[in-house]
């Protein structure tokens, strides 16, 4: 079976979908596999590196695609900046493993399907401990909330730690983490590293021991509903939630230095949790880091993908904030995509194993037989429709 690992074309992307070393072992599973020319080279994986394990180099990308069985990718395929479509260069058949993040790119499934190939998406595997290693979801929101507040330190005009000197001394800075998921535990952990003075809150009442395991005070209000939607992801608040949850935003947001929002709703839209009376109630020369920016951000302020100052606080939405860290990045993303082609991969056979009984391959299939059969992408293409496959 030949894997091709095309170049990444979003234009903020520098991660690649497989490193040599798990090139190295999709080889030894008698796999052949080829790489475009240049794939890893922004993750600092030249294409020399891909040789030495016995990978080939393709020089072009539309040839490849034609040729291959089984694409690995990072994102979603897109246009290409010469008006053509990656989806359009795939042999109808071929599979796909990408994180395609299915409803917020609607246009790329639907090509998917009319271009009848097999699409599993990383992002939605399903949450269970035989998936762990699969996750991309995880493996990419931990740099996303261990950069994030190193962002954060960056525009702050003050120190993270205290400091004891001659001339005085500084206290620790107060960094708020809103949603205490996989990004919002590493950053309170790499906050708290950092020196900083560490509150979170979250909707998932069972995330306060884990926000206290990595050094974060908990600051919580009783929600008169639960909002765990199942398998770690949050549901939408209840108006009455969203307006305790409100007042309690207000109030913390006024006392510290740094906000982090991470809060995502069923691990894909940003629901709207700082508006402008939150962003005015805060100190001068504070900061927000918007991590939900990817979703659509956390706060009505936020400039996505950029900075701006608005009543003396600086709001900070990064985009793609994995791709800053290139060479981790793709090194866990491959191997998450290394661990589900060796789940599904028959040596023996030589051949990929599309056992539709698993719950992993049925959850985070996309596309099939010229359809869309992913529930929740469904739902998002005809709202009317109950989102059955
Ligand atoms: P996520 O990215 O879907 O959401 C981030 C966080 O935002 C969540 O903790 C969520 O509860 C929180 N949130 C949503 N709305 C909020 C609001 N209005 N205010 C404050 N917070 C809000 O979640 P993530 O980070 O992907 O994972 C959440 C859980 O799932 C974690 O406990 C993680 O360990 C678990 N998980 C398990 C996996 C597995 O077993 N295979 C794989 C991935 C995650």
């Amino acid at each position: 079976m030949k894997i091709a690992v095309p170049r990444e074309i979003r234009a903020d992307e520098t991660r690649v979908a497989l490193d040599p070393d798990a090139c190295k072992k999709l080889l030894a599973l008698g796999l052949e596999v080829a790489v475009e020319t240049g794939a890893g080279l922004a993750a600092n994986f030249p294409d020399r590196a891909y040789q030495e394990v016995g990978a080939t180099i393709a020089p072009d990308a539309t040839a490849l695609l034609g040729g291959a069985d089984f694409v690995l990718k990072v994102n979603a395929p897109q246009a290409r900046p010469d008006g053509t479509h990656e989806v359009d260069s795939f042999r109808p058949g071929t599979m796909l493993l990408a994180s395609i993040f299915p409803t917020r790119n609607l246009d790329s499934v639907q090509r998917l399907a009319a271009r009848n190939l097999t699409a599993f998406s990383t992002d939605c595997i399903p949450r269970t401990t035989r998936a762990q290693a699969m996750d991309t979801l995880s493996s990419q929101a931990n740099i996303v909330g261990y950069k994030g507040v190193l962002l954060g330190a960056l525009e702050l005009p003050k120190y993270y730690p205290m400091f004891m000197t001659a001339a005085g001394t500084t206290l620790p800075a107060k960094v708020f983490v809103i949603g205490a998921g996989v990004a919002g535990l590493q950053a309170i952990a790499t906050a708290k590293r950092l020196g900083a003075s560490v509150t979170a809150t979250d909707v998932r009442p069972e995330v306060k021991e884990q926000i206290e395991s990595v050094g974060g005070k908990y600051v919580g209000i009783d929600l008169n509903q639960g909002a765990s939607a199942g398998g770690g992801y949050a549901a939408e608040l209840s108006a009455e939630d969203k307006a305790l949850q409100a007042k309690l935003l207000a109030e913390h947001c006024a006392t510290v230095d740094v906000v982090i929002t991470t809060a995502l709703i069923g691990g894909v839209f940003a629901p709207k949790l700082l508006d402008e009376a939150i962003v005015k109630s805060m100190k001068p020369g504070s900061v927000i880091i918007d991590l939900g920016a990817d979703g659509g951000g956390n706060c009505t302020l936020s400039k996505l993908g950029s900075t701006v100052v608005v009543h003396g606080v600086k709001i900070v939405a990064p985009l793609n904030l994995p791709a800053t860290v290139p060479t981790h990045a793709s090194m866990l993303f491959a191997r998450n995509l290394l661990n589900f082609m060796t789940a599904f991969w028959d040596k023996e056979g030589q051949r990929f194993n599309l056992d539709w009984t698993d719950d992993i391959l049925k959850g985070c299939a996309v596309t099939h037989e010229g359809k869309v059969v992913h529930g929740p992408t469904l739902k998002a293409l005809d709202p009317t429709q109950g989102g059955k496959a």
